[in-house]
């Protein structure tokens, strides 16, 4: 039985037997189970090392972090803001905000078709027809917003009925305006202040320039007080109003900077309506200023910077106190200290520029205060007010 068994088992072994396994099964699987269990082992240092380098790897990773961001910030969308009216039908190149103004925030455009999708559409007051036929159609989209862009004064602005109720933001000269049109004086950067103010060659003591005959509107007062002022100092013109020429624009601030004061009459008197200031100040020249009380100037700009006519009795007087300066030097440099601490940024002069800084300043708005609701309800009683 023993020698078959064995017989069968050499048999066994010679027919079959070429591996450890058949010649020792115990050892066969002792060795078969070392060998999972040192795969295994070595698949667990494998992963483990993997884990390793890539924790190492973590910084790379983390470098590509910012890239990712950056690629995920691009597609965030920009509000689009619909110019409604072309101002005045001035038309210019809406990308501009961003070489003069550098602001790039919204898409802005005049093309009605995408009304249904602006965020916020602009509509200039003195294009809206009286019967309100040329206003955005209806249904009105839910999240829109509609500005009401208006610098004129209120004495030179149409009350149209129906306007209540319909706007979200106003667009004005005027401080308590959501988004405020002005040109206000800037603080001089350190390596600015050392830069000292070389006053600008003055061959001319008062100038004016103005585009408006006011005596043909009836808002007379600055015409009037330019009469009297007139048969006591000499006052160099120009414009339109009064036959005088026409000044070129590359003329404007060479012309004022060669002026020792400027008349800064505005063509109406309203709270915040101080619109002639820029021009001289940034040229040079002392202003003269017509308009709301001296405490709403000095909102704006230092007390010694320009001369108020209310400061005087009469035309006569101030034209003494001018010719007065005119002969001092000293009192007269005391209207520019200002500008140790300020500056005023030349504004720019052709008709399209004047309405291309409102809708940059919408544009900058509506990206900036995107969620905030707001109706403007009696949009006259607070713009006459
Ligand atoms: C806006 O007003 C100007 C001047 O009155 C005009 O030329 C222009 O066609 C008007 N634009 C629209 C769209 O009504
Ligand atoms: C302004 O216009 C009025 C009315 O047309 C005229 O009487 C007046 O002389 C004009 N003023 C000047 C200084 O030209
Ligand atoms: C804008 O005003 C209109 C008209 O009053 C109003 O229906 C709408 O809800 C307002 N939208 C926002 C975003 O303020």
């Amino acid at each position: 039985m023993c020698g078959s068994l064995t017989l069968a088992d050499s048999e066994y072994e010679n027919k079959m037997s070429k591996t450890i396994f058949d010649r020792n099964p115990y050892q066969a699987f002792l060795a078969f189970f070392v060998l999972v269990c040192s795969t295994v082992i070595f698949l667990v240092f494998v992963v483990f090392f993997i884990c390793l380098s890539g924790l190492e790897d973590f910084p790379l990773v983390e470098d590509e972090v910012p890239m990712l961001t950056e690629k995920s910030e691009e597609p965030v969308e920009k509000p689009i803001l619909l110019l409604w009216f072309w101002p005045m039908g001035v038309h210019w190149n809406l990308e501009l905000c961003k070489p003069l103004y550098n602001i790039d925030s919204c898409v802005l455009t005049a093309d009605r078709s995408v009304y249904n999708k602006a965020d916020a559409v602009i509509i200039f007051h003195r294009n809206i027809s009286a019967d309100l036929s040329n206003l955005p159609p209806s249904p009105r989209p839910a999240f829109q917003k509609w500005i009401w862009y208006n610098v004129e004064s209120p004495t030179n602005t149409a009350r149209i009925p129906g306007l209540e109720n319909i706007f979200n933001l106003t667009l004005s000269y005027r401080r308590d305006a959501d988004i405020t049109v002005r040109n206000e004086l800037t603080v001089l950067t350190s390596t600015e202040m050392d830069q000292e103010f070389v006053l600008p060659k003055k061959d001319k003591v008062v100038c004016w320039i103005v585009s408006n005959n006011d005596t043909k509107t009836g808002t007379s007062t600055r015409e009037m007080f330019y009469q009297q002022l007139v048969k006591h100092i000499k006052i160099n013109i120009y414009g339109r109003a009064f036959k005088g020429s026409r000044l070129r624009y590359k003329d404007y601030y060479p012309f004022l900077a060669s002026c020792k004061f400027y008349l800064a009459f505005e063509n109406s008197i309203h709270r915040d309506y101080i619109t002639e200031l820029n021009g001289p100040l940034s040229a040079g020249a002392v202003p003269v200023v017509m308009g709301p009380p001296r405490e709403n100037y000095e909102q704006f700009i230092p007390a010694n910077s320009f001369i108020h006519i209310n400061d005087f009795p009469d035309a006569k007087s101030l034209a003494d106190f001018l010719l007065q300066l005119d002969q001092n030097d000293e009192m007269y440099l005391g209207y520019f200290m200002w500008r140790r601490f300020y500056k005023a940024k030349p504004h720019l002069l052709t008709l399209q520029e004047e309405f291309i800084q409102p809708v940059c300043l919408a544009c900058e708005y509506i990206a900036r205060d995107k969620k905030h609701y707001k109706v403007v309800h009696d949009l006259y009683n607070w713009y006459f007010s």
